[in-house]
């Protein structure tokens, strides 16, 4: 939980920072309504677009590193598996949908990547080869509550996270069907009555 310790850590020097911020007189002067509709009257002065610049800054600072979204995705996709394995399906469905948000959130955090090289690598389209290859079939999978096509599914969705971890120049990440549930205390066999 490497990404979650150092996100609350740099949550916590963000909230002093922008409490300074509002506590500062410079800011107090300037109007706080950034895009509220109202057309903005005369151009902004050195000090407000200064103030502005600074706060594009703090609220940089606020957005989890694409490590961290990425923690998240390791432990939501290692309990789908888990929640599948039980024919838990509502459970499935719902780690399925958060895996899915967070990697589409892992990818507008940083849409793209620089390589060693130097050059650009945009990330979308591994986001849609994840989309084809692997979710896509993954959610008719549990849809279907068909386990074997979920272990297919699952296996190559796999396949498609790896994809992306080589081509970010990340070789060593690579994924596979997990041992353990990451989550300690969600019971994975399935609620009586829970569809
Ligand atoms: C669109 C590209 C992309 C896809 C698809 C993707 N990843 Fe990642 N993943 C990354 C990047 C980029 C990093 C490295 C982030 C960093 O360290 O800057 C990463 C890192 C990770 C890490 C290491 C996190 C850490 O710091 O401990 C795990 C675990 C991970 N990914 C799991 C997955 C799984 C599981 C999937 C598929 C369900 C997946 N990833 C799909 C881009 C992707």
């Amino acid at each position: 939980m490497r990404g979650r310790r150092q996100h609350a850590g740099s949550l916590a020097a963000t909230g002093l920072l922008v409490a300074a911020a509002l506590a500062s007189p410079a800011r107090a002067a300037q109007s706080p309504e950034p895009a509220s509709g109202a057309a903005p009257t005369g151009s902004p002065t050195r000090e407000e677009f200064q103030a502005l610049r600074d706060e594009v800054t703090q609220l940089r600072a606020l957005v989890p590193t694409q490590a961290h979204t990425m923690v998240d995705v390791e432990h939501q996709f290692a309990n789908l598996w888990f929640a599948a394995r039980e024919r838990n399906w509502p459970l499935a469905r719902f780690y399925f949908n958060e895996t899915r948000g967070r990697i589409a959130w892992t990818v507008r955090i940083r849409p793209v990547r620089k390589l060693e090289s130097g050059a650009d690598l945009p990330l979308a389209p591994f986001v849609q080869n994840i989309e084809d290859v692997g979710f896509t079939p993954l959610k008719a999978a549990i849809e279907a509550r068909d386990s074997r096509a979920v272990k297919v599914a699952y296996q190559r969705t796999l396949d498609a996270c790896y994809a992306c971890h080589k081509a970010v120049e990340k070789p060593q990440l690579k994924p596979e069907v997990p041992q353990h549930p990451g989550a300690l205390l969600i019971r994975m066999q399935p609620e009586p009555g829970v569809q």
